[in-house]
């Protein structure tokens, strides 16, 4: 029998926008799934969050997802957002076949593998949501980032197609596009502070509204699609993007 309690399983929680995210569906009173690879951060934000239980799960390996049912019970989930994912850019011609092979491995294979478990359970319960993280660049790609471009394109493909496929079992699929987000995906850190400072400039400049987005910027979004809030929304991608899609 299920608790009253709704839960969430946030994948790619232990930084940036997983770990905002993770951070509100808590505040909302959920109780909240924590995956990603790193246990020592995992298990701050666990400290932060008692309402909540660590997964330790590298979504580059298909057995470890294969065998996540053992450390979650699918069946007492409401709420999948499938936010972990990586960057890294080259020119298109530089990415090599590993290279595309580990982006889709980890921005899209993984996520097809978790949302099938979670969609045999929602199935049987008949209701469920799932929010997917794409990006900008999958509507409006820039040089260097072929692979993870293309990878955000099929997230939002993707999102399209389950929210058909789960309508009829009152399953909603819908994807946040964010634009430029302050994390640590940028990879900012390890530029020297007048670099880094440059660099941020830039990244603030780009957006009509004129600064980067932050991590809770996001989760509000994700927030939104996930709850019932907007239970008449399916298949939809919300651009969360300070305007940079209009420019
Ligand atoms: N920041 C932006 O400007 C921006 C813009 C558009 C879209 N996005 C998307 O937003 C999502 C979150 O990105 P972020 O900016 O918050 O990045 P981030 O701060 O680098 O966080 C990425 C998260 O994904 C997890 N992760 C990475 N590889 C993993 C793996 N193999 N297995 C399990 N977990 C893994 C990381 O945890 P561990 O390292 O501990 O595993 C971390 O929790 C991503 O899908 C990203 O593509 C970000």
């Amino acid at each position: 029998m299920k608790s009253a309690t709704k839960t969430a399983l946030i994948t790619g929680a232990s930084s940036g926008i997983g770990y905002a995210t993770a951070q509100k569906f808590h505040q909302a009173g959920y109780f909240v799934h924590l995956l990603a690879r790193d246990q020592k951060k995992l298990t701050e934000l666990h400290h932060q969050l008692p309402n909540s239980k660590i997964i330790v799960c590298d979504l580059s390996d298909p057995r470890q997802i294969e065998n996540l049912p053992n450390q979650i019970d699918f069946s007492t989930l409401d709420v999948l957002v499938n936010n972990a994912g990586i960057y890294f850019s080259k020119a298109g011609d530089e990415f090599s076949l590993a290279d595309w092979s580990l982006m889709f491995q980890v921005n899209v294979f993984s996520v097809a593998q978790v949302s099938a478990l979670a969609i045999s359970h929602f199935k049987r319960s008949n209701k469920g949501s799932i929010v997917m993280i794409s990006s900008t660049l999958a509507h409006k790609p820039t040089p260097m980032t072929a692979a993870y471009s293309a990878s955000k394109a099929a997230i939002q493909n993707l999102t399209k197609t389950l929210a058909l496929e789960g309508a009829p079992f009152n399953i909603r699929v819908n994807c946040v596009a964010p634009g430029i987000v302050e994390t640590p995906i940028h990879n900012l850190a390890k530029l020297d502070l007048e670099t880094r400072q440059k660099r941020a400039d830039l990244m603030h400049s780009l957006q009509p509204l004129a600064r980067m987005g932050k991590p809770m910027d996001i989760a509000e979004a994700v927030f939104f699609l996930g709850s019932e809030a907007s239970s008449w929304t399916t298949g939809s991608i919300l651009d969360v993007d300070g305007g940079i899609n209009i420019k």
